[in-house]
């Protein structure tokens, strides 16, 4: 669903930086006005250099909210989350946001959240289990990783690892690890997925929730341009309710859509 909100581009002081995994830091902003009104599932678009290389800001969930502070997790993939990595304590970056929708976790259908997630696309889970369980929502967290080495259960509770190598936790992906666990879970009662990670996991949890009726929000990616709904770089198709498909604009109709508009 589309929502409004004010979206400002704010200059922020990076006040902490810290390195979880080889190629992943969590970058620590203070960004007063961003934090008062970020939402679970609602991401930024950073400008991550003066310069023009790259030109095009880069967009990143926000992983935590802390006070006037918010964390992004950052995985370096490329020449701009390899700049924005190496920030140092005291710099400065131009930030845009609060950006997108959100998480929908005001249904009161359910009582307990499992969140799925693969890869750096566990970097919205934290603000959303903090949020589920200020409201009374029990978390449980299920991540999957090729190895070991690709977990990332950072500051997160009552977690449960899935491997593809079976190098540390369940063996096999993080949906066969929902499979395995989803008996027992069901038996406290209601429940609502929530997931993020790489589009093939996604597409594979939409098919899931749909055969077992579970009602799923799903964070997807693509690659963005503004962020807010200018330059078309993140049209994507979806089941339309009504019959058929229609395409929206990611940054603005997502990054969160129920699984049963995935096209799969
Ligand atoms: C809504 C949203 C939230 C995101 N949240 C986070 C986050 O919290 N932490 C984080 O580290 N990353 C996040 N990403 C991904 C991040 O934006 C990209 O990794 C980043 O833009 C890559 O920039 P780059 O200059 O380092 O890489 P580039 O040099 O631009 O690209 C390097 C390689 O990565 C590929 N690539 C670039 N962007 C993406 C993408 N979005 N998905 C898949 N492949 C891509 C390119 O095709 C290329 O092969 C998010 C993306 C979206 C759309
Ligand atoms: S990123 Fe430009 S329209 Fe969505």
């Amino acid at each position: 669903m589309l929502q409004t909100k004010t979206i400002i581009d704010v200059r922020a002081t990076v006040v902490r930086t810290q390195s979880i995994i080889s190629d992943v830091n969590i970058i620590t902003l203070n960004c007063p006005s961003i934090a008062a009104t970020a939402k679970p599932g609602n991401f930024v678009n950073i400008k991550v250099n003066t310069s023009t290389q790259p030109l095009l800001r880069r967009p990143f969930s926000i992983h935590n909210v802390n006070g006037n502070l918010i964390d992004i997790m950052v995985k370096s993939i490329g020449c701009g989350t390899a700049i924005f990595a190496n920030y140092d304590e005291g710099s400065t970056v131009m930030v845009l946001g609060p950006l997108g929708n959100s998480f929908n976790i005001t249904d009161p259908h359910f009582k307990t959240a499992v969140l799925l997630s693969g890869g750096i696309g566990t970097a919205p889970m934290l603000f959303l289990s903090k949020s589920l369980a200020a409201n009374g929502i029990k978390v449980i967290n299920l991540i999957g990783g090729r190895t070991k080495d690709d977990l990332l259960g950072y500051n997160l509770d009552n977690c449960r690892f899935a491997t593809d190598d079976g190098s540390f936790g369940f063996r096999g992906t993080v949906l066969d690890l929902l499979n395995n666990e989803l008996p027992d879970i069901e038996q406290e009662g209601p429940i609502k997925l929530f997931a993020c990670g790489p589009n093939p996991m996604l597409k594979a949890l939409a098919g899931y929730s749909r055969s077992k009726k579970l009602v799923c929000d799903l964070s997807l990616e693509s690659v963005m341009g503004c962020g807010i709904g200018i330059c078309y770089g993140c049209s994507v198709e979806i089941n339309d309710p009504d019959g058929g498909n229609r395409t929206i604009l990611l940054c603005k109709e997502g990054p969160v859509i129920d699984a049963q508009l995935l096209v799969i």
